[in-house]
């Protein structure tokens, strides 16, 4: 694959937009039975009464379950989930494996641990009737008062210990500016175009899942552990999932629940979360509140770097929002000290969100950094500079590369840095206010091991297997492409098999490693392939050629790649600088993002195309979660208010400025033969910062929190 020329359409594209692709709630099995569920709209309580006899009469119900049912459902057998999920906070909750366990499950006993917990179950011939049944289940709940309990300091979290920082015994020297300040951002839905939903078949012991996941062997272990019976004989597909974001990155219970109804009832079950369930059934990103302060000396040197994030989890959960990760690495300052204080409360369990940590985390971070650049009178690009992390101090490692510096100097270039004022305030345009606003991204670049099969058949065809998903991101593209070019074949030659746990492991679509994770294993599979010929028809000749002279009806091979581990000498990180312009009619209140230039390192740029759309999706989403994403939660019963699209606003079309996507396509010499590094998240963090600098620049009012409010949008 040569990198950057290789623009290459989605293979997919066509079957996705003529509906052809099958995703998990589209499957049709003769008599499959609908599940929808009932939620509690308050927390924490007791289920005091419920009663679905009307419900479980309704023409077309088949089944209503409640906790009074449990024992029909088996779910009471798998205690060893609770054990698993006890172990709370600090768990390695984005680990690659079925460790990050739910640590509660629906319908067990009459403790509603938070508002959105599933209380009743209807199983029903169509999902028209279920809804209606819904509507008949009649309950009475006691809410229980509720005192939070003081945050807690968690433990280890991603192989580190989350109260960290160095240099905490070194003399800080002089320190000449100050600045410090709580910023706050709000509670998040994921939103993916596709709500999740779970169609479990069961045939002969043997469990058929189609899911929408990110990860199907995580789902697998999770689910078969729940049954009570061995993995190989569950089988999870996800070979289209329409957008994750995280929401579908770790397990839940309703995946296990489907199975379990499924096996009570006899026949196959279709579990479909509403919009509605969404927001309480697959987490959020919880809300924070940090307190950053900057120390620096006279030259704009950072002697002190504080980064304090105070979070929330759910009553019994595990994730929590890892704010002050980057801020460990991303500059350089004499002594750094980092927190988090998680409070547990009676709401759902966070769960990873794209860019988890760095996006709220460098929202401020870098937006402290602009009042620093501002209190020194520093060029916010070139106090970045001054405070430069020529290699990753707190693991002491060397980065495997990094040209963040590259990435200042084009979209400075880009944007017209040099119109910005330092004094606020000062461009203008149609009546409006104009800014301009900068800030770093960066987000970890990790692989992990995985196995890619290779089937080659005697027309020349070749099937392309493994169990990694595609979630929009375009994983089934690159390894076309991938496999295309290592064996001389054409595009439309191969297919792509993904998201089926009987297929090669490979790991959960999640934290930016996909690329990096499968693609070496494609390529090490194209190599033994080519070197399987070799050994049977020796060298030369095309491929369909040597399959011809081999005389087999097909040739199957596999490839694996180790990923990276803990103790590589270097240090993995991509990285780039968000520029953005904006106008503000002060008047009414009126933000425009005019434009927003993104140059990023990430490595070698396998196809452009998809990455471009990669970088440009996290632009959008930062420009959401800038300008208008937040989920209300009723401060007494802690229901999310607006767990629907109608209300939960999230950018649209018209809403989206021009975005100048700008790759490096700096080979990285050390993490893979191709280069190439994750770039499925760093689009995000730093974006919402880098308009709020620019809204500063506009205004001389900073916003530090999100969305921007309107004491800030507002002139007097
Ligand atoms: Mo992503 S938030 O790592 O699923």
């Amino acid at each position: 694959m040569s990198g950057i020329e290789s623009r290459q359409p989605r293979v997919d594209a066509i079957d996705k937009v003529t509906g052809r692709a099958v995703y998990a709630a589209d499957v049709r099995t003769s008599d499959c039975l609908v599940a929808l569920a009932l939620r509690s709209p308050l927390a924490p309580a007791r289920l005091k009464r419920i009663d679905v006899a009307v419900a479980r009469v309704l023409p077309g119900v088949v089944d209503v379950f409640t906790h009074l049912d449990a024992p029909r459902l088996d779910w009471t057998s798998s205690s060893e989930i609770d054990a698993l999920g006890a172990e709370g906070l600090g768990r390695a909750a984005m680990a690659d494996s079925a460790s990050a366990q739910p640590a509660y499950r629906p319908l067990i006993d009459d403790f509603i641990q938070f508002a959105g917990q599933w209380i009743a179950v209807v199983v029903a011939e169509t999902i028209e009737v279920a809804r209606e049944a819904l509507g008949h289940i009649v309950f009475e709940l006691d809410q229980l008062p509720f005192e939070p309990a003081a945050a807690i300091r968690p433990g280890a979290f991603f192989g580190a210990d989350m109260q960290y920082g160095f240099g905490s015994d070194v003399e800080t020297g002089p320190t000449s500016v100050s600045v410090s300040a709580n910023y706050c951002t709000p509670m998040q839905l994921h939103q993916p175009m596709e709500p999740t939903a779970t169609t479990a078949i069961w045939n002969d012991g043997r469990l058929t899942m189609y899911d929408s996941t990110q990860g199907v062997h995580a789902t697998r272990a999770y689910v078969a552990r729940s049954l009570g019976i061995p993995e190989d004989r569950v089988q999870v597909q996800a070979p289209f999932v329409g957008g994750g974001f995280g929401a579908k990155n770790q397990i839940w219970p309703h995946q296990a629940l489907a199975a379990h109804l499924a096996r009570a009832l006899g026949r196959p079950v279709r579990l479909q979360l509403t919009r509605n369930d969404m927001a309480v059934a697959s987490g959020h990103r919880s809300g924070t509140r940090q307190q950053v302060q900057l120390d620096a000396d006279a030259q704009g040197h950072l002697t002190r770097l504080r980064h304090d994030s105070h979070v929330f989890t759910s009553l019994h959960g595990g994730f929590f929002e890892p704010c002050g990760l980057s801020s460990l690495m991303l500059y350089t300052a004499r002594r750094i000290d980092v927190s988090h204080h998680v409070t547990r409360l009676p709401i759902p369990t966070p769960t990873p969100f794209r860019a988890p940590g760095e996006t709220p985390g460098s929202f401020a971070l870098e937006t402290a950094l602009d009042e620093l650049a501002h209190a020194t009178g520093l060029d916010p690009v070139e106090l970045r500079l001054r405070n430069f992390a020529e290699r990753d101090h707190y693991h002491g490692r060397d980065w495997s590369s990094n040209h963040l510096r590259d990435c200042y100097r084009i979209g400075a270039e880009r944007i017209g840095w040099e119109r910005r004022q330092a004094i606020p305030r000062s461009l203008r345009r149609d009546g409006c206010l104009v800014g301009l606003g900068m800030a770093t991204t960066a987000y970890p670049a990790p692989a992990l091991p995985a196995g890619v099969r290779l089937v080659l058949r005697h027309n020349g065809s070749l099937r392309v297997e493994t169990s990694a998903t595609d979630i929009g991101t375009g994983m089934r593209t690159l390894l076309a492409q991938n496999a295309a070019s290592n064996l001389g074949i054409e595009i439309s030659q191969i297919s792509v098999h993904l998201g089926d746990s009987d297929l090669p492991e490979a790991p959960t679509a999640g934290r930016s490693k996909s690329t990096a994770s499968v693609l070496p294993a494609c390529a090490d599979a194209c190599r033994n392939l080519q070197s399987l010929l070799d050994a049977t028809v020796g060298s030369g000749g095309t491929l369909l050629e040597r399959m011809n002279k081999s005389g087999l009806p097909e040739l199957t091979v596999e490839g694996r790649a180790n990923g990276l581990s803990a103790g590589e000498s270097h240090s993995f990180y991509s990285f780039g600088a968000h520029f953005a312009e904006v106008e503000l009619d002060e008047k009414i209140g009126r933000l425009r993002v005019s434009r927003v230039v993104s140059v990023l390192d990430c490595g070698t740029i396998l196809n452009p195309q998809l990455a471009e759309s990669q970088i440009r999706g996290g632009v959008i989403f930062g420009l959401g979660m800038a300008l208008m994403e937040e989920a209300t939660r009723h401060p007494q019963t802690h229901r999310i208010l607006n767990d629907n699209l109608a209300d939960y606003a999230v950018p649209v079309h018209a809403d989206i400025p021009p975005i100048d996507v700008v790759f490096l396509n700096k080979p990285d010499p050390i993490i893979n033969d191709f280069g190439a590094r994750g770039l499925g998240e760093i689009g995000l963090p730093g974006l919402a910062a880098a308009l709020g600098n620019a809204l500063f620049n506009a205004t001389n009012r900073r916003a530090r929190s999100v969305p921007f409010q309107f004491d800030i949008l507002l002139g007097s």
